[in-house]
């Protein structure tokens, strides 16, 4: 077993979610004089890396920010790319990801992708459906404000119909509207590549996640590297608000 995941074990609570901005790929393309698409493809050794180190940590709930509505506004061509390596990635990887229990759900403005990009999705969705090790959240064509303004209209529908009382829209009743209506807020917040910013991912839900940002461009991310994040989550006082004993 890894070192790291030793120590994990030995610390105790591991995260029960984890969400990750997935971000540097292009960076790691150019660094190495390469085509913005070769960072994506490499990326994708990073989430078959952090897939496994989850269920090998006992993670309940893994969410990978992995296309934002704002990313509509890159180059079509590479727009492309990215929806065609979403659809490799679900042919390719759908049977290990069943085989090993792994339930995976999409989430975001599914209506924006293209006919092939969508049947990937409810391919995958149907077929890891009875998967109980873990949950794999992707975003895709993700926007958390678009995501909060979708729950206060379907509230404010909801009025209207006369089925919801104003005194009734709550914190807990947005949260029962949003994608992760089922799940813990996520524990642990990782963004790769250096950037300090949340990027419109999961306002709502980090609320309290810590925080962890790493240097290490997401091609290179490793299970070792999520490891490390672990480890500094099991170092950090959670104190939502109130003192420590
Ligand atoms: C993250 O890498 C992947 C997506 C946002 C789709 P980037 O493509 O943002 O890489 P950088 O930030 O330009 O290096
Ligand atoms: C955030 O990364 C979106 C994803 C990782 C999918 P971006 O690269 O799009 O974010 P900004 O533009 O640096 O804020
Ligand atoms: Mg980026």
């Amino acid at each position: 077993m890894s070192d790291r995941l030793e120590r994990i074990r030995l610390h105790g609570a591991v995260p029960q979610h984890i969400a990750i901005i997935m971000d540097g790929n292009g960076r790691w393309a150019t660094g190495r004089a390469l085509p913005r698409p070769h960072g994506h493809l490499a990326g994708m050794q990073a989430v078959r890396e952090v897939v496994a180190g989850c269920l090998d940590a006992g993670v309940e709930v893994l969410t990978l920010f992995a296309f934002s509505t704002e990313n509509w506004q890159r180059p079509a061509s590479e727009i492309s790319a990215l929806m065609s390596l979403l659809e490799e990635y679900v042919a390719k990887e759908t049977a290990e990801l069943a085989e090993r229990g792994v339930k995976v759900r999409v989430v975001g403005e599914l209506g924006r992708l293209g006919e092939s990009s969508r049947q990937a999705v409810d391919d995958v969705s149907q077929r890891t459906g009875s998967g109980s090790n873990l949950l794999l959240n992707l975003c895709i064509s993700y926007s958390s404000r678009g995501e909060i303004a979708r729950a206060a209209r379907q509230m404010a529908e909801e009025v209207v119909a006369g089925t919801l009382t104003p005194a009734e829209v709550t914190e807990e009743a947005l949260g029962k509207r949003l994608y992760t209506a089922d799940l813990p807020d996520p524990d642990l917040l990782i963004r790769t590549s250096g950037e300090m910013r949340i990027s419109n991912f999961l306002l709502w839900q980090l609320a309290y996640a810590e925080l962890y940002v790493t240097p290490v461009l997401w091609p290179d991310f490793t299970r070792e590297h999520l490891y490390d994040a672990i480890l500094e989550f099991q170092r950090r006082d959670r104190r939502f608000g109130r003192v420590t004993a």
